[in-house]
């Protein structure tokens, strides 16, 4: 490379890290007066690096879901901050989470969801784990027919592990190992939806996409609902702008809800509700965005978590689990009740994507500044790109 390729790569590097300390600095001023993040942290590569190495990693972060592997020795493969992790739940009906690499060579343990297995064996040199990740069997590693050698230390080869809880039908692994419990990450959370006996749902449904923008532009569109009346005209016909109202949840988290909620109904059929519901819950709907791609959505009628990951700066994959409240609501009887609101997020999610697409487009442009927020509506946006910008600070 000629020395002036060089000059303006170093150029390139000298002013995106500016724009970020830059971003950094404004978003801690009044949402009226911040700077949202600059382009570069939805287009770069290496933005995305940082973001793995820290928001990704230092917080709790949620992986995948119970239902998915319902019985002892169900394993599934998982990506996380761009690291290959499985799932496994042991004997004792607990999920853990492992590194997926096997200790011998680092061969990937687990390539596609499997179910009950007893062991968890390397399919390169036979090396086998039991489901709690101690080291098994290391068949003829000390030679023909010796499973090991003197001063081989077999301790230290156990599956990796990472930390690992549950809340509700959610898994969170948090890759740093020093959060704080899970429970007390979510406590705004928990508070904040104390009236639902969230202790009922049972999982319906999921759906997943992919999309051609960065993931941080799908939390911020969902944590705002200034832009309703123009993304969604059919909804909006239900339940207004001017219906919604934004709440506080602790200082990870952003809320905003709807006040005309309307339950689906076929005759007089509708879905079993939360039971015990005070009336002032009757026609909420509330939804939170649980730092960092977390997206969960409460009705008197059913619970949505929504999860969305990178694959690259500018491709992500979203995934939405829809639960029903009790194991009844589940069945066959409720079936085309169901499929309302899973029907009302596909369109919804269809004319999102769509947005966020073209918002992706924008950040190609040389003029986008970083954009501004409505201090009256964006404060969640704004709240949720001031976290990013923290946490990559911490890089
Ligand atoms: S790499 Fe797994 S047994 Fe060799
Ligand atoms: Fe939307």
């Amino acid at each position: 490379m000629t020395e002036k390729v060089l000059a303006r790569l170093s150029d390139d590097q000298n002013s995106n890290s500016n724009k970020i300390e830059r971003a950094i600095a404004t978003l801690d001023n009044s949402t009226a007066d911040a700077v949202g993040l600059p382009a570069m942290a939805y287009t770069s590569e290496d933005f995305l690096d940082r973001e793995r190495r820290t928001v990704f990693t230092n917080h709790w972060v949620c992986v995948g879901i119970g239902s998915d592997l319902p019985n002892f020795g169900d394993l599934v493969p998982v990506e996380v901050a761009g690291m290959p992790i499985m799932l496994v739940r042991d004997r004792s009906s607990k999920i853990r989470a492992f590194h997926n690499i096997c200790s011998h060579r680092g061969l990937q343990l687990v390539t596609q969801p499997c179910q009950q297995q007893k062991l968890i064996r390397c399919p390169y040199h036979s090396w086998s784990y039991a489901l709690d990740g101690e080291l098994k069997s290391t068949p003829h590693f000390g030679g023909y027919w010796q499973d090991t050698y003197e001063g081989f230390d077999r301790a230290s080869k156990n599956l990796q592990s990472i930390k690992c809880e549950q809340w509700l039908d959610l898994i969170f692994i948090n890759l740093v190992g020093n959060a704080p419990p899970l429970e007390d990450y979510l406590q705004p959370v928990i508070e904040r939806w104390s009236d639902y006996d969230l202790s009922l749902l049972s999982h319906g449904r999921d759906l997943s996409f992919e999309f051609d923008a960065n993931w941080k532009l799908a939390v911020e569109n969902f944590s705002e609902s200034y832009h309703l009346p123009w993304v969604h005209p059919q909804l909006n016909n239900c339940s207004r702008m001017e219906d919604h109202f934004g709440f506080e949840v602790g200082e990870n988290h952003v809320g905003q809800g709807s006040k005309l909620y309307r339950i689906g109904a076929m005759g007089d059929l509708t879905l079993p509700v939360f039971p015990n519901l005070p009336e002032s819950r009757e026609t909420v709907a509330e939804y939170i965005s649980v730092f960092p791609n977390l997206m969960l959505g409460i009705h008197p009628d059913y619970f949505l978590a929504l999860t969305v990951n990178p694959l690259s700066p500018t491709r992500s994959v979203e995934r939405m689990s829809f639960y029903f409240i009790g194991d009844g609501a589940t069945s066959i009887e409720y079936e085309a009740l169901r499929q309302i609101p899973i029907d009302l997020w596909k369109i919804t999610n269809e004319e999102d994507l769509e947005t966020i697409e073209r918002l992706q487009k924008g950040r190609k442009s040389p003029a986008f500044d970083g954009g501004c927020f409505s201090p009256a509506l964006e404060t969640t946006v704004h709240q949720f790109q001031r976290l990013v910008a923290k946490a990559i600070a911490n890089k």
